[in-house]
């Protein structure tokens, strides 16, 4: 098919919106909510963008989430994040292996699991706060992403992990080289090889000491009895520590921000933190920070909503769009974080491979959002909204840099 004609993905917010998902995908959900866009490379795929059709698709099994299956959209995926190459976890493997695999780290991140470790997000948060807290006046602005969104994400998957206290410099150094955009390319490659050795090393030590964490016990419940292989492991902890990690960062930057503007909210969270689940909730609603996926291959032909998806081909699902559809949403664009089914959002997918981490990102929310209201409340940005650097260029959105002050 030529692809000449057809529109292209939008990715673009609308411009003095950035809060609003990329501009095109409203009109598109209303005149056709199944509709053909060009791809970067070339190629075309379906782009969904009415919540009941995300849903369909994200829980047809007849879509394949395996990027090697014919028709897969796989341009513009990586967007200048990490490129784990071999070591391709679950999130991009089809049933039986992907339950399989799954089912291995399911109880890791059940909500009992995670609601334990709250006090330990919490003293992670509170460090993470007095450290800001001594920053001296002169050296403000405090860059909110440094030194609060991106740490925290990543000292609890450290923890969870099971790397070791002494390393969790180099961790952050190298996760944060790879998310950052001020980077050259060359160097954010190096950076993934080095932790690719770095967790390959991790992975040794643990088989030969295992502590009380996912790889070790992977290690020892089933690498041990022959159930999962050393690449199997690394690429659990890659995809883990990936996902797990710029996903929740880039909330907690957007969420912070839009409370600093949204004084009115912010006041009615610190009157009544009980409102905190609801407004993670809302959060994640309104921002859907994955901005141009998730994306299938349809496995067979396949019907959604009235039109036909034929095998090979492929689909992106718009989850900003779906979570801004006036049908299950009314007055969708608006903040409202006591909107009574917030909760049914797509912002962590939906079927099979709904966000595994979906419990421990709620709590790192809630916990950092609640500790910035109650020890910042004067907290706001330190230059105008236009001059922020947001993500426009990745594929999950969110902020570059947030300077605040105080
Ligand atoms: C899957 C979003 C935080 C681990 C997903 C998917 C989405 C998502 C949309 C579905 C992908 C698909 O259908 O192809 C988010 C958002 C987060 C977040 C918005 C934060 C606000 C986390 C955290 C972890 C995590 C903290 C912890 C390790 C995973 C894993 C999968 C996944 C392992 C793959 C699940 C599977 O394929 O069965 N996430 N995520 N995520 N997420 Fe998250």
């Amino acid at each position: 098919m030529t692809t000449a004609a057809l529109p292209a993905l939008p990715t673009q917010p609308p411009s003095g919106c950035p809060f609003d998902p990329p501009a095109g995908l409203a009109r598109l959900r209303i005149e056709e909510p199944l509709s053909k866009v060009a791809l970067d490379d070339g190629g075309w795929a379906w782009l969904a963008t009415r919540y009941a059709d995300v849903r369909a698709i994200l829980g047809d099994t007849r879509f394949s989430s395996d990027t090697s299956t014919p028709g897969y959209p796989i341009s513009g995926m990586t967007g200048g994040g990490p490129r784990p190459g071999a070591t391709r976890g679950f999130i991009r493997m089809d049933p039986p292996e992907h339950t399989r695999l799954r089912r291995l780290v399911t109880r890791d991140f059940m909500v009992k699991r995670i609601e334990a470790l709250r006090p330990t997000l919490q003293k992670l948060t509170d460090e993470l706060c007095d450290a800001m807290e001594r920053v001296d006046r002169s050296e403000h602005p405090v860059d909110l992403v440094k030194a609060l969104a991106l740490p925290l994400p990543s000292l609890a998957i450290s923890l969870l992990l099971g790397v070791p206290y002494e390393d969790h410099d180099t961790f952050q150094r190298l996760t944060g080289a790879l998310l950052s955009r001020e980077i050259p390319e060359e160097d954010r490659g190096a950076a993934r090889t080095e932790l690719l050795t770095y967790i390959d090393n991790l992975v040794e030590t643990k088989k030969a000491e295992p502590g009380d964490d996912i790889l070790s016990r992977l290690i020892t419940e089933q690498y041990d009895i022959g159930e999962l292989t050393h690449d199997d492991l690394v690429a659990f902890a890659v995809l883990l520590l990936v996902a797990g990690h710029e996903t929740t960062a880039n909330m907690i930057g957007l969420s912070a921000l839009t409370l600093m503007l949204d004084r009115e909210t912010a006041d009615l969270l610190r009157e009544d933190p009980s409102l905190i689940r609801g407004a993670v909730e809302e959060l994640l609603r309104f921002h859907s920070i994955i901005r141009n996926g998730p994306r299938r291959a349809a496995l067979e032909d396949v019907e959604v909503g009235g039109r036909l998806i034929r095998k090979g081909e492929g689909v992106i699902v718009a989850v900003p769009s779906a979570n801004r559809d006036e049908d299950t949403f009314p007055d969708a664009g608006r903040l409202d974080i006591r909107r009574p089914n917030a909760q049914h959002h797509v912002a962590f997918g939906y079927g099979i491979h709904q966000c595994l981490g979906q419990a421990l990102a709620r709590a790192e929310l809630q916990v950092v959002i609640t500790t910035l209201l109650r020890r910042f409340p004067g907290m706001r940005p330190a230059v105008p909204v236009e001059e922020i650097p947001f993500r426009t260029d990745m594929v999950i959105y969110g902020c570059h840099a947030l300077p605040v002050t105080w």
